[in-house]
This record gives structure tokens, sequence and C-alpha cells, in this order.
């Protein structure tokens, strides 16, 4: 028996080529498809370092209609494809929208065109728990209302969704959607990890940067929200505990054992954490001082959101096992290693 073909869009970006590994090390084959705008070639010698299996890799830009169905001729058999290939920089999308909706939905149209006219029938979707706005609920279900999107970045994950779904509900394609929350962390070999382009706008390679020195300061943004120590909550999620995720949605959608067409998944470990002790946490398991200070609020922030990740757990077979402390440690090592590397 052949391992099944999994074509993953973006696959050399940080949740990407996370997943990748994870997918070659359940026996899956992997073809990766990244135009490189947000990701670097070198992370392809380092996902064969960590598996010893080097996976087929296209350099192609999704908006390249042809250059994709080139790429559907020549792999035969693709079980799924994992789509991760998408603008993500929230408050740049504020400042392009018509960048991220050209970008982000055309990629995905083009794609549910080649997999409808190929017979790739199932697709995981990344998603985005930024699909729900600031909500009115916690925890966050996956039957949450969504509220108008914050950016042009949350509207594309929310019109995406919606294309996905009436594309299953009218076509043989099947599909899961996953509403990450916030993905922090790496392979605790330190080999890959998150490569923010230019100045970060997550706390986590923010907080790695300063205290790489890199950044001068960490800017607290506010410490005057409702919230038990003043800052705001967030559902923080190993990498590579996200990554299982896409392999256990893979493994659902080939076994057919999907019970919907279209189903979405929050993907989170269902406990928040604030940022100061985010903060805590970093310096205290890396035994270190970061330099930081509270600062403004930044506009659009949500108070909290956490997730109800019951769901991921009943269908999926799938839970978190990794803590605060995996997440603040490989962060740091996966920092140091990049600093000691260039
Ligand atoms: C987390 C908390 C900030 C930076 C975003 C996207 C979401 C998803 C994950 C793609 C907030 C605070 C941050 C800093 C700070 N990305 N912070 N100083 O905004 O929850 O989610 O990334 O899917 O779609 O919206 O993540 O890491 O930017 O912020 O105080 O320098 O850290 O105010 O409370 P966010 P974040």
């Amino acid at each position: 028996m052949f391992p099944h073909k999994i074509l993953v869009t973006g696959g050399l970006g940080f949740i990407g080529s996370h997943t990748v590994v994870e997918l070659q090390q359940a026996g899956y084959e992997v073809i990766i498809l990244d135009d490189l705008s947000n990701s670097q070639l070198f992370i392809l010698d380092r996902i064969k370092a960590i598996t010893g299996i080097a996976p087929k890799f296209y350099q192609l830009n999704m908006l390249e209609e042809d250059k994709l169905h080139q790429l559907f001729l020549q792999e035969e058999n693709i079980a799924a494809v994992i789509h991760f290939a998408a603008h993500k920089a929230v408050g740049e999308s504020v400042a392009e929208p018509i960048k991220y909706f050209h970008n982000n939905l055309y990629a995905l149209i083009n794609l549910l065109r080649c997999m409808e006219q190929f017979g790739a029938n199932n697709l995981v979707f990344s998603s985005s728990a930024t699909v729900y706005g600031d909500p009115d609920e916690l925890p966050i279900r996956e039957t949450t209302v969504f509220k108008k999107a914050m950016s042009a970045y949350g509207s594309t994950k929310q019109m995406g969704e919606e294309i996905i779904e009436k594309t299953c509900a009218a076509k043989p394609i099947n599909a899961i959607a996953l509403r990450y929350f916030n993905p922090v962390g790496a392979h605790n070999s330190g080999l890959i990890g998150e490569l923010p382009l230019g100045i970060p706008n997550n706390l986590m390679p923010y907080i790695t940067q300063t205290a790489a020195g890199i950044r001068k300061q960490l800017l607290v943004y506010g410490n005057d929200y409702d919230t038990p120590d003043g800052t705001c909550i967030r559902d923080y999620i190993h990498v590579v505990d996200l990554a299982k995720a896409h392999v256990k949605s893979c493994d659902r959608l080939i076994s057919k054992n999907n019970s919907e067409k279209y189903e979405t998944y929050n993907i989170g470990t269902g406990k928040g954490y604030s940022v100061m002790e985010i903060i805590n946490a970093f310096e205290a398991f890396n035994h270190l001082q970061l330099n930081y200070s509270i600062s403004a609020r930044r506009p659009g922030d949500a108070k909290a959101m956490y997730a109800d990740v019951s769901k991921a757990g009943k269908h999926l077979g799938w839970k978190a096992s990794l803590g605060l402390q995996d997440m603040v440690t490989s962060a740091w090592y996966w920092q140091q290693q990049l600093s000691n590397a260039h």
C-alpha cells in the first residue's frame, strides 16, 4: 500500500513546516508548494534533518492558475490538501485590504478549481479564531456566532470558510477548517520555528527577539483591561500540538470518518493566559529578565479569547499535550539557534 500523498500549500512556513514534519512521521508522503514570500528555502533542509525525508518542493504562487494546474497534472492521487498559503499579517491587512482579498481568496479559489478538476477531494483549511471577532461568550465554541471581522485578514478567513462550505455542499469535496487560537513555540530540535519578516506583530516572537537583544524593549499593550492582572488573555497553543491536529484531520477525511462534508474545529488548549503570565513564565523557565514596559492598548485587541476544545477531542481524537513551559522554552531555544546560525 503506497503512503497517502498530502499536498501542503505554504509548507515552508511556521505552522506548515511543523505540520510537514508530523505528517512525514505519521507515514504520509508530503509535497510542499510555497512561493517563499514569507518563508525561506533552508527550512526544506531542516525538515529533512528532522525526519530524514526531503519533501518534494514546488516553488509556486497559487495565483498563477496554470502553474497550479501543472502541479496537479504531475502529482496524481493527492489524498488530501492542507492549505496554509495566505498573507496573515493582521495590521498589514488593514492598510492593504485589496492585496489580502486578492491573494487569500483567489489562491483558495484556484486551489478548489484544481481539486475539483483532478478529484483531490479532501481539504484541511488553515482558519483562525479571528473569525469570531471580539466574542460575547467564553469559552468560544464552534457554534459561537461570528462577529464582524476586525481586519481584512479576518474577513478572508470568514469568507474562505464560506467559500469552502458552499463548495463542499455542491461538489464531491470534503473539508475540515481548523480555527487556530494563538500558535507559539517551536520544534524541540531547534531546527524549525517562527521566522517573522521584519518587526514581529505577535507577542511571542517579540518576546524572544527582545530577550535576544534584537529588539530593545517589549511593549505590553495595555494593563487596564477587565482581567485579573489587567492584560489581555489568549489561548496559546504549541505549534507541534497544532501540527498534530492537521494530521488527525487528514486521517479523518481520508478514512471518510467525517460526519459532515464541512466540519470546523477550535484548535487551542482551552486555557487562557494573560500577557503578564506569558512574560513571567518566559522569565522563570528560561532564567532570564525581560526588558518590558506597559504602553497604551493596541486598537482592535479583544480583552480575552480562549477556546472550548471539546469538539476536537471528541471527533478528531485530538487534544493539546504541551504546556506553557514547553511553549516558552522551545520558543527561546529556537531564537537562540537562529541567533547562532545568522
Ligand atoms: C497577543 C496578546 C496583544 C505584541 C493574532 C491574530 C490572529 C492569529 C494570532 C493568525 C495581545 C499582546 C502583542 C506585543 C503585546 N494570527 N501583545 N505586545 O492579536 O491575539 O492574534 O495572532 O491567524 O489571527 O489576530 O496575537 O500575539 O499579536 O497578541 O502586549 O508586542 O499580546 O495586545 O493581547 P493576537 P498577538
